[in-house]
């Protein structure tokens, strides 16, 4: 038995993580949340009773509440999800990014390292490498070249965790994953907005081209492999994890419309994303070898499951879609 503490966990990949851990170990999980736009706790609602799951409110900012709450659990473990993770919101202001994901992780470091953290795992993104064109994978030596306010803050804070290892020996490994799709992922992210903007009969905006291409992974495995690197990883060390799923944006975008019988009408080219990345693809090679963790579905198969989970799950995103939400969509494609 474990006592780990997750931040982030009322979001899409913490609130999956914390049930898989929930599910499949006997570990105990303290989840420290702020519950911004993005933070639901009704994505917890099935486990918030289990005697091994703790939920906190805070911000991982404010340094004096992290120190209050590290001393009272005393976390063996840290997983460290919480972030502003939007690319588009990082455009429109960075302020919170930089905020969150910089001084965020800068205190969660210290905190890990006054009550003597055992390890420290810190969840990243292929974003930190930039850009690629049409051929080439991401390895972890790829140079780190991040483009974007929320690849920059991500970045950043990569620097930080690795500055806590080298400089004060703290045990401390990163993981890169490639973009992430699944149950509650909040529906301003590709895949969701797709699914719930074509359940409405309402347009799809596609970026540009739509020829970016993503190489998409089910937040499953990708939490798994965050599990396997806590468990098994080496210190110092950053595993790259990939779905080895690239697809362009449009294809996707058609298949979400073939799963709900949607015409080709509903696709609306709109005004590209300033500075938007063309390519990203990612090479598991490390993680594949030493830990021998390697994706479970196909990207078909899952965006299948996916579909089905946001059609039974309506009343969810509509939920999240009203208030705050409307307000953003307007900001955003107001003006593509
Ligand atoms: P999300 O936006 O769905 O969830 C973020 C969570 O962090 C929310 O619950 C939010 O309330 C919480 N949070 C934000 N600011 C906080 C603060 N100041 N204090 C405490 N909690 C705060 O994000 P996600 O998609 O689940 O991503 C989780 C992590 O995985 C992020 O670090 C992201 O960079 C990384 N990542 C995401 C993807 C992806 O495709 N979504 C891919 C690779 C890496
Ligand atoms: P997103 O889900 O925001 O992830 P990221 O930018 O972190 O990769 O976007 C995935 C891709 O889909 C990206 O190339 C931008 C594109 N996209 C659209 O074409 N339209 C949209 O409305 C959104 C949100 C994204």
């Amino acid at each position: 038995m474990t006592r780990i503490l997750v931040t982030g966990g009322a979001g899409f990949i913490g609130s999956n993580y914390v049930r898989l851990l929930l599910e499949r170990s006997n570990d105990e999980i303290v989840n420290v949340d702020a519950l911004t736009y993005a933070g639901n706790l009704e994505n917890l609602s099935d486990v918030e009773d289990d005697p091994r799951y703790t939920f906190v409110r805070a911000d991982i900012r404010d340094a004096a509440v992290m120190a209050q709450v590290f001393d009272e659990h005393r976390p063996e473990v840290v997983v460290h999800f919480a972030a502003e993770s939007h690319v588009d919101r990082s455009v429109l202001d960075a302020t919170a990014f930089v905020q969150t994901n910089v001084v965020g992780t800068q205190v969660l470091l210290d905190a890990s390292r006054r009550v003597r953290v055992a390890r420290f795992v810190h969840v990243s993104t292929d974003e930190v490498y930039g850009s690629l064109g049409p051929t080439g994978r991401f390895t972890e030596d790829s140079p780190l070249q991040p483009n974007s306010p929320y690849s920059a803050s991500k970045t950043g804070s990569d620097l930080l965790v690795r500055a806590a290892h080298h400089t004060h020996g703290m045990d401390a490994v990163i993981t890169r994953c490639s973009n992430n799709y699944g149950p509650y992922q909040f529906p301003e992210k590709l895949i969701p907005l797709m699914i719930a903007n074509a359940l409405e009969g309402r347009q799809l905006p596609v970026y540009g081209d739509g020829r970016n291409v993503r190489d998409w992974i089910h937040v499953e495995d990708h939490c798994l492999a965050v599990d396997a690197v806590r468990r098994l990883g080496r210190a110092g060390e950053v595993y790259n994890i990939g779905g080895d799923a690239e697809r362009e944006n449009i294809v996707v975008v058609r298949q979400i419309l073939a799963l709900c019988g949607g015409g080709e009408e509903l696709i609306q080219f709109v005004t590209d994303r300033p500075g938007h990345d063309r390519r990203y693809a990612m090479d598991s090679t490390r993680i594949q070898q030493e830990l021998g963790w390697r994706p479970t579905r196909t990207f078909e198969a899952g965006l299948e499951e996916t579909f089905r989970w946001y059609v039974d799950h309506r009343a969810w995103w509509e939920r999240v879609r009203s208030g705050a939400y409307q307000e953003y969509y307007q900001r955003n494609y107001a003006g593509r």
